[in-house]
């Protein structure tokens, strides 16, 4: 398989992209934890808050959106690929990515929450270094538990 430089473009997410992110997060969760369009924009509202988009052939196939509200923490908001596309690298190179621009502006530590029901995105969190830490209780709408998992990211080398 080639490398997810060869396959994909990564750059930084423009608002025209909007409804785009707002079609893949419906397409990789149900109902009733998609976030509504409203609830996407206000992830963008969050000081700090940046995402990625992923091309393939002209397409938007995946995004991540981070923010970071408190400077040690930063908080990745969510991050869909389409189905098409997983396990080719991508959630990981955006991953790396997110992570570098949340040290960059002074994170120590990556929070955030994830389904305890969505195990295939358990496993992937726990890959690239991230532990379980808090069980949240009807976290969402719908009424599932989440569990807040987090990394701490190496210092910066001097
Ligand atoms: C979770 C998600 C972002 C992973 O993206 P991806 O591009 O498929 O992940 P990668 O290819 O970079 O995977 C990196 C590693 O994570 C692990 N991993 C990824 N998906 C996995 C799965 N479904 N089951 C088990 N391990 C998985 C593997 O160790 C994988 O390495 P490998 O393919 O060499 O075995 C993607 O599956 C997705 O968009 N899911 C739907 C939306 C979602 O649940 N997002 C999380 C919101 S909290």
């Amino acid at each position: 398989m080639s490398s997810p430089e060869e396959s994909f473009i990564i750059r930084e997410y423009k608002p025209a992209d909007f409804q785009a992110i707002c079609d893949i997060d419906r397409k990789c969760f149900s109902e009733a934890i998609a976030y509504s369009p409203e609830e996407m924009a206000f992830g963008f509202v969050q000081r700090g808050a940046f995402a990625l988009v992923a091309e393939h052939s002209g397409s938007i196939v995946g995004f991540v959106l981070a923010y970071q509200k408190k400077q040690p923490i930063g908080h990745i908001v969510t991050i869909d690929i389409l189905p098409e596309f997983r396990r080719a690298g991508l959630g990981r190179k955006f991953m790396e990515i997110a992570e570098e621009q949340l040290k960059a502006r002074g994170a120590t530590r990556v929070i955030l929450e994830v389904s305890v029901n969505n195990e295939g995105a358990i496993r992937f969190y726990n890959a690239l270094g991230y532990a379980t830490r808090r069980w949240l209780r009807s976290y969402y709408p719908d009424g599932t538990d989440a569990w807040l998992m987090e990394k701490a990211l190496a210092a910066q080398r001097l």
